[in-house]
């Protein structure tokens, strides 16, 4: 159990992993900030910190729209971001169509984090992903160690989920990966991917795996559509959850995160999601795949296209 999580951004995902952090008992204190009038985040503390007695766990849980209560965190996740949500005319935008938006929050983010818990543990959600995650190393100058986004596990989730539904078996069968951006251009590994340790490709024709991946890519859009406003945020935010309890209890889990790449997979300064050891210390190391040649192109294409919203970044604020 840690002694204090911060939480930045109240919304959807926010207010999820609020209460997952209170039913896990993952720390002593949480503290939430959210910019929304009159006072979003301290109505959103309120409500949990008056249930928590029917669940009985002593603690304590601060919300305010001053970034003071996240003084001290040793673990602060951003959720503060617009998310997607189906324009008027039916459209849906893409991930990097919340850039400029989301820069302007994520420099006030980062500026926080600096002032009141530099020592902490960052996981990134706000989107687009990539792009966000490494405009905040630009802002926090941190170790790389302490600096991930969380988009792989959600992802893969997905992956898991849509296989093990077409192979009728549980979801604790099936392991599988998804690498590469946050976007579009996704990587779902077949070659990694395994249903009670036998090869997904023996179990379920390649066809169907092919629309099953095109599905993943999809997933969040799918999402959109369906809800009308807003993009998914219960399993988004089981999924940062999932990173918090590896590093909380220094699990040590293997987890596809989005962590700046120093020449691993052929890419240098550029944050993508790739397998990484989640302990104590945050990213503890990155690991290196066998992908087979398309998997591999396919990996590359998702870096370009990385590398494109990277370069609007650079663009939309010198730095
Ligand atoms: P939401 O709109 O429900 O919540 C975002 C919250 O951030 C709002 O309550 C807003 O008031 C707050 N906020 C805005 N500026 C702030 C600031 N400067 N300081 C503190 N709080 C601020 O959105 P939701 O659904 O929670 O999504 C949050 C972000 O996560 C979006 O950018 C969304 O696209 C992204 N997302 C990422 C996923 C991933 O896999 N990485 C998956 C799903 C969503
Ligand atoms: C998702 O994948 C929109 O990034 C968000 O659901």
């Amino acid at each position: 159990m840690l002694n204090r999580i911060g939480i930045i951004g109240g919304g959807n995902i926010g207010g999820v992993i609020v209460q997952e952090i209170v039913k896990r008992r993952l720390s002593r204190s949480i503290g939430l900030v959210d910019v929304k009038p009159p006072d979003m985040a301290m109505g959103k503390c309120l409500d949990i910190a008056e249930g928590i007695p029917v669940i009985n766990a002593d603690i304590t849980i601060n919300g305010s729209k001053s970034y003071e209560v996240i003084r001290d965190a040793q673990i602060v996740i951003n959720t503060a971001g617009v998310p997607r949500t189906v324009r008027p005319d039916g459209s849906i935008p893409t991930r990097e169509e919340l850039l400029s938006k989301n820069l302007q929050i994520t420099d006030t983010v980062a500026e926080a984090i600096c002032s009141y818990c530099p020592d902490a543990i960052v996981i990134s959600v706000a989107n687009p992903l990539d792009a966000i995650v490494f405009r905040l190393f630009q802002r926090l100058n941190i170790p790389k160690n302490r600096l991930i986004g969380m988009a792989g596990v959600l992802d893969s989730a997905r992956y898991r989920y849509f296989v093990a539904e077409a192979a009728g078996v549980s979801v604790e069968n099936v392991s599988a990966m998804v690498l590469g951006g946050h976007g579009n251009t996704m990587v779902p590994v077949r070659s990694c991917c395994q249903i009670a340790g036998i090869p997904v490709e023996e179990l379920l024709p390649g066809d169907l795996l092919d629309r099953i991946e095109e599905r993943v890519r999809n997933a969040g859009a799918e999402v959109v559509g369906l809800m009308g406003t807003g993009s998914a945020f219960v399993s988004p935010a089981w999924s940062a959850v999932e990173m918090i309890e590896s590093i909380v209890f220094d699990k040590k889990k293997i987890l596809p995160c989005c962590v700046l790449l120093e020449s691993e997979y052929g890419v240098n300064g550029y944050f993508v999601g790739v397998p990484v050891i989640l302990g104590a210390n945050g990213v503890e190391k990155i690991i290196e795949i066998r992908l087979t040649g398309a998997e591999k192109q396919a990996f590359d294409r998702s870096v370009d296209a990385v590398k494109k919203t990277v370069e609007e970044v650079k663009k939309a604020i010198s730095c």
